[in-house]
């Protein structure tokens, strides 16, 4: 069975979602950037080991990312077959991500390569798009940035406030994440020059997308 650790720096409602999929694969390991993170708890009484890597504790990027690089691989006793990031709020020098190429997936909430970095769902109002959303992608050593594997797309409709819009592209994050790791986890899409193949792509394109009803 392929294994995956989960990196979080918050609530950890993403993390949740994962775990709830019952995915095919099993979680060795939740770790957190920071000890206040409210996912962290979630996962102890859920009896997943939790760790910590504390950003504030080291003196530059690479040696933040080079103890948590170890601390991954310690927790997966050795090689993690996924390194998901859910809601982990820390740009990753491209030593990391060269380390974990191919293995490392982030979700992030927009329909990417729209409105890469923060404030994700003030930036969709501000522009008026009438479509909104997101998208889980393998990560590569530029922000927000790298093969698309799913994205979900939600309207954005007259009248939205930021939250309300944000909760609407939360629960399409919870929906579209699993179904991606379940993707990854079971070998029903890869990475081929540099974007992803599903597998059943030729019948059903909707496998990278998600289109809500209603
Ligand atoms: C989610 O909306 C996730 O897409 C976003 O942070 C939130 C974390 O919530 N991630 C990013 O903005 C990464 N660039 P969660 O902790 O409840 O999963």
């Amino acid at each position: 069975m392929k294994s995956y650790v989960i990196l979080i720096s918050g609530r950890g409602s993403n993390m949740q979602a994962l775990l709830d999929a019952q995915l095919p694969g099993a979680c060795v390991a939740v770790i957190s950037n920071r000890p206040e993170a409210a996912g962290l708890a979630w996962a102890a009484a859920r009896g997943l080991p939790t760790a910590v890597v504390d950003h504030k504790r080291y003196a530059s990027r690479e040696s933040f990312d080079a103890a948590l690089a170890e601390e991954i691989e310690r927790q997966a006793g050795g090689r993690a077959d996924f390194v998901f990031l859910a809601g982990f709020m820390r740009i990753l020098t491209a030593g990391f991500v060269e380390r974990f190429a191919g293995r490392l997936v982030n979700i992030h909430p927009s329909l990417l390569p729209a409105f890469p970095g923060l404030h994700t769902h003030e930036t969709a109002l501000r522009t008026g798009v009438r479509v909104h959303g997101c998208t889980v992608h393998f990560v590569t050593a530029t922000l927000d940035c790298g093969p698309i594997i799913v994205q979900a797309v939600v309207p954005v409709l007259p009248g939205d406030t930021v939250q309300e819009l944000a909760a609407r592209v939360l629960e399409q994050e919870h929906l579209a994440y699993p179904q991606a790791a379940r993707g990854l986890l079971a070998g029903r899409c890869r990475l081929e020059d540099g974007r992803v193949l599903w597998r059943d792509d030729t019948t059903s394109p909707a496998a990278a997308l998600r289109v809500p009803a209603g």
